[in-house]
């Protein structure tokens, strides 16, 4: 008897609609997206989108991420209302100890002065954001440097999803400022972690092109800042400085 296992065609998974987008066209447009219009995200692009997020690996598959959506039910207003204000909070003093009005930042033109536009309207506008999710660590022991190494593959899984399906979104961290409450508030057990908040919708202008260092500042071939001649990048890749300088 011939096995045919290995001739079977792979069922569709169930997507309600399939990203129109090469995957390394999302890889390099896939950019923190924070200005969203008010157009709400379809249940089935959603559902698409944590599809995605759930395909990701985790330590020894224990598959421990859990995904609190907050949308317009009661609980999640109250959970907004609480990142809304210490998100807010928090950019006040950031716009100020990292000196966004200063330097640069004088000139509106800069792109320190647009970030801190688009932070403040960021900020400003949290509460409404179409959706957003919190990824929670079910864990099995104490919290540790590296658990959440089980969660950042699903939730990058999710951003790419989203990108593929003309949505955007940025991650923040901004769940650790009121972490007590938003316990209390969404009915969070002891031994779950609350890992992320994650702005989900459509944006409200384009995507990318995503900016980083160049490869071959970044890539060292065998031995610390060894020289990996063979990298290359696409024509036309656009570069930034930000962080620690390479080789
Ligand atoms: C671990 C991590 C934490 C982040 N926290 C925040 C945050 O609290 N607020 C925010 O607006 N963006 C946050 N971001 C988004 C980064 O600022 C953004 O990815 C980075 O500036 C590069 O910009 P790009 O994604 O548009 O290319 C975070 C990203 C990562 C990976």
């Amino acid at each position: 008897m011939t096995d045919d296992r290995h001739l079977r065609v792979p069922e569709h998974p169930p997507l309600g609609r399939r990203a129109g987008i090469d995957l390394f066209d999302a890889l390099g447009t896939t950019r923190s997206i924070r200005r969203f219009t008010d157009e709400p995200v379809a249940e089935d692009d959603l559902a698409s989108m944590l599809f995605a997020a759930s395909r990701a690996p985790t330590g020894s598959n224990r598959q421990p991420v859990r995904w609190l959506v907050l949308r317009d039910g009661p609980s999640a207003l109250d959970a907004r209302r609480l990142l809304g204000e210490a998100a807010r909070s928090m950019w006040t003093g950031k716009r100020s100890s990292d000196g966004y009005e200063d330097g640069t930042g004088v000139d509106p033109t800069s792109p320190k002065a647009r970030m801190a536009r688009a932070m403040s309207a960021f900020v400003d506008g949290l509460d409404s954001v179409p959706v957003i999710l919190i990824p929670a660590l079910v864990r099995y022991r104490d919290p540790t440097p590296t658990e959440g190494a089980s969660v950042y593959p699903a939730v990058q899984n999710l951003l790419l999803a989203a990108r593929g399906l003309g949505y955007g979104g940025v991650l923040t961290g901004f769940q650790g400022l009121v972490e007590t409450e938003l316990r209390e508030v969404l009915g969070v057990p002891d031994g779950v972690g609350l890992m992320a908040t994650i702005a989900i919708g459509r944006p409200r202008g384009g995507h990318g092109p995503v900016r980083r260092r160049p490869l071959d500042e970044i890539v060292y071939e065998d031995r610390w800042e060894g020289i990996a001649g063979w990298v290359t990048e696409p024509a036309g890749t656009r570069h930034t400085s930000a962080g620690p300088s390479g080789r």
